[in-house]
């Protein structure tokens, strides 16, 4: 079945080299696709010098919108240190973008909790050079801490884990079902056009991963499968002997992600601040991502020993560590009123549910050998002092 063409503009050698990958393999998955789309190591959006996130890139995350998230979850990796009560606390973290998150929690760390600050170590694990040399210049004030280090090569002995929109980077197979039969999306090449055809997959791995989900696509849905991140999150269970593993990123339960009115799924490309849901136009120079299935991280990591100590909307996590409180702080502490103002205004994405960070944002806390604690980002919100 051959889908409908969407306009396309590709001048890129990677569009070249695509099409010639697509003509010689007759077809190549759609998460072959997106892992050239942005990984390609000469020329795929991630791998190339450009700027991706704030005001001249792309797209925001988070941690470019105030450092106070960064601040929060250092409060959070704070009272996990307290926890392990061990002798140095081992930071790691996985895809850090330019290092805005990792800045940020470190200066909160060296300031309000020095004496952990000094026994701490901070790992960067990050694919693109460019995206490391960045994290270099962005962490230059605390080089004695940090370090890099690559995916297969990390162990936390006491520690936290954190990723911040990691997952939906990771390529997706893109699947329908057609007369109760599961269904690829591959992408062809003709005419120096991409050319989407939905096929039989190639091997067992979709349906093998649909049975292990325990759940079953909807007929006629479009739907992405991320198998790789329950690999991934088996992989950072694996890796760790004792601590947590903080995983921020946007998603929903398996039962909501692809729930019937999800018709098209969520497959999204980010270009200069605007969206879109064409990935055949721009290739690499636009980002693609996909909305998360936190059911499954949740059921590979308990394969992995890896224990959900708490699941909710961004929301929630940053009213427990205390954002109203600080809020307060920081507005006491704005010079007049327009600056309050323009400070209000900018948090308030981290917390809105509509069109902010508030709500579509999940925060997943797991834990290995560390019991069930009261962790601060699950208070009960009466249980929060609001200034
Ligand atoms: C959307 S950005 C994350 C932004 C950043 N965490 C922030 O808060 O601003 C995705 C990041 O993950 C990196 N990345 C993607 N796949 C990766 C992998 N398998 N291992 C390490 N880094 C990866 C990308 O290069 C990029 O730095």
């Amino acid at each position: 079945m051959i889908q409908q063409i969407p306009p396309q503009t590709n001048h890129s050698q990677l569009a070249t080299l695509l099409h010639q990958q697509a003509q010689a393999a007759d077809g190549i998955s759609f998460a072959d696709f997106m892992a050239q789309a942005l990984y390609h190591p000469q020329y795929g959006y991630y791998m190339t010098p450009r700027d991706r996130i704030g005001k001249a890139g792309d797209f925001y995350t988070s941690s470019s919108v105030n450092a106070l998230f960064g601040r929060l979850i250092a409060r959070q990796l704070a009272q996990m240190a307290e926890l392990l009560s061990s002798e140095t606390f081992q930071i790691v973290e996985q895809g850090a973008g330019e290092g805005h998150l990792a800045l940020d929690i470190l200066d909160a760390l060296a300031e309000e909790s020095p004496e952990l600050y000094a026994r701490l170590t901070y790992t960067l694990i990050e694919v693109s050079q460019d995206n490391r040399q960045r994290q270099a210049k962005s962490l230059a004030a605390h080089a004695d801490k940090i370090s890099w280090n690559d995916e297969n090569d990390w162990s936390i002995t006491s520690g936290c884990f954190l990723s911040n929109e990691l997952v939906d980077a990771f390529p997706v197979h893109v699947v329908e079902k057609h007369s109760g039969v599961l269904k690829e999306v591959f992408v062809t090449s003709q005419d120096d056009t991409f050319v989407e055809e939905v096929r039989a997959p190639r091997g067992s791995r979709l349906t093998e991963y649909f049975a292990w989900l325990g759940y079953s696509p909807i007929e006629g849905n479009r739907a992405e499968a991320n198998v790789s991140a329950p690999d991934w999150m088996r992989h950072v269970g694996q890796c760790i002997e004792r601590g947590f593993v903080l995983t921020i990123d946007y998603g929903y339960p398996t039962k909501e992600l692809y729930a019937p009115h999800r018709r098209a799924g969520t497959l999204m490309c980010y270009h200069r601040h605007q969206a879109d849901d064409n990935p055949y136009d721009r290739v690499g120079e636009k980002d693609m991502t996909a909305h998360v299935d936190f059911t499954a991280l949740q059921k590979a990591g308990s394969e992995a020993g890896l224990e959900t100590l708490s699941f909710s909307e961004q929301y929630r996590f940053l009213l427990g560590l205390g954002f109203f409180e600080e809020l307060v702080r920081l507005e006491a502490a704005a010079t007049d009123e327009k600056e309050a103002r323009a400070l209000r205004l900018t948090l308030k994405n981290l917390i809105m549910p509509e069109g902010g960070m508030g709500e579509t944002f999940k925060v997943l806390v797991q834990g290995k050998n560390v019991g069930t604690p009261e962790l601060l980002c699950s208070r009960e919100i009466g249980a929060i002092p609001f200034g």
